[in-house]
């Protein structure tokens, strides 16, 4: 399975920011054994769709849990489908813990994007109490099934421990296995075969220079990046190091 490297801008970088970043990844990207995806912030993903690369793809960071009206300020799946978007990751941590999203509405959106047509990555991942108390396997086991409730296979999901998010503390590749892992048997039991085929990324202070060894797991297809997706140079070790994997 091919790994998916699913750059998560976050609030970063202006429509033109974005344009400058896609002409100096245009110089020297060349595909590799990964799919990248880049997740923009809404108002970026047109002028990516016309400046990205072959090779590279456009998601998006959120999306509402309604298919259409008078929902003031928010993006529908349609939306993002008509403009090139293939991936739209729901249920960040930061959407979780700053919009109070919860598992419900999250399951609400990956349903409303499969049925555009597009993958919804689903993010899960326990806070440091809980890592601590030796919990994160039953608490992340809990936030994946309440978000993949009515949720079909074509799907891709998210470990990202809270506490790795942007701290420069990276899960080691042990430890990520250890959740993947059990993420994938507890997907065998909901979608049975199809499972083998749904791509587990982890997100959490992935760099290019640990990025090989977390991916290189058997059940990790891929990471999801924050800060590490903003230079290009990041984005193309990135590349460089899934190379062989
Ligand atoms: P980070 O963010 O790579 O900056 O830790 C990952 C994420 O939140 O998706």
């Amino acid at each position: 399975m091919k790994n998916l490297l699913a750059l998560n801008w976050k609030m970063n970088k202006t429509p033109s920011e974005a344009r400058s970043w896609a002409a100096e990844l245009s110089e020297r990207f060349e595909a590799g054994n990964a799919e990248l995806v880049v997740m923009a912030p809404f108002v970026t993903i047109s002028a990516l769709a016309a400046n990205l690369p072959a090779g590279v793809g456009l998601g998006a960071q959120d999306v509402s849990a309604h298919e259409s009206g008078a929902y003031t300020g928010e993006t529908s799946a349609a939306m993002l489908a008509d403009l090139g978007v293939g991936y739209v990751v729901v249920g960040h941590s930061e959407r979780r813990e700053y919009h109070g999203e919860t598992d419900a509405e999250v399951a609400a959106k990956a349903k409303l994007v499969q049925a555009n047509g597009l993958v919804p990555i689903v993010c899960v991942g326990e806070k440091l109490d809980v890592r601590e108390k030796g919990q994160q396997v039953a608490s992340t086991l809990a936030q994946l099934s309440g978000s993949l409730e009515g949720v079909g296979a074509d799907v891709v999901v998210a470990y990202e421990p809270v506490w790795a998010i942007g701290t420069g503390k990276t899960a080691t590749a042990v430890a990520a296995e250890e959740l993947a892992a059990a993420i994938r048997s507890a997907l065998e039991t909901r979608y049975g075969k199809k499972a083998s085929d749904i791509r587990i990324l982890y997100g959490g202070s992935v760099k290019p220079d640990n990025i090989a060894s977390i991916c290189a797991k058997p059940n990790v297809n891929g990471a999801l990046v924050g800060g590490a997706s903003l230079k290009v140079p990041d984005v193309l070790g990135m590349n460089e190091a899934l190379k062989d994997i």
